[in-house]
């Protein structure tokens, strides 16, 4: 599990193995938009503000992923402990 801070509210939560970022944020009213949710379209791209994305999507090229700034929620998770989200 990993937390998600939203930038705006300061809001803050965990997100277990096996649901995405995508639907614990949906169940607490902020929709990201998803087309694909496999990583694949970019729909859901979303800006990160701080914390090291574990990139799962096949969208990014490695050097996108590399610079850590953005990843796809649908699919993607965390290798630190938090991401803050410029939600
Ligand atoms: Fe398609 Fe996330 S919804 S990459």
């Amino acid at each position: 599990a990993f937390e998600v801070k939203i930038a705006s509210t300061g809001a803050c939560y965990q997100i277990p193995a096996g649901k995405t970022v995508v639907a614990i944020l949906e169940e607490q009213g902020i929709s990201i938009p998803i087309s694909c949710e496999q990583g694949v379209c970019g729909t859901c791209i979303t800006r990160i503000l701080d914390g090291v994305p574990d990139h799962r999507d096949m969208y990014f090229m490695d050097n996108e992923k590399a610079q850590n700034d953005q990843f796809t929620p649908c699919c993607s998770r965390a290798k630190s402990t938090s991401l803050t989200l410029d939600l």
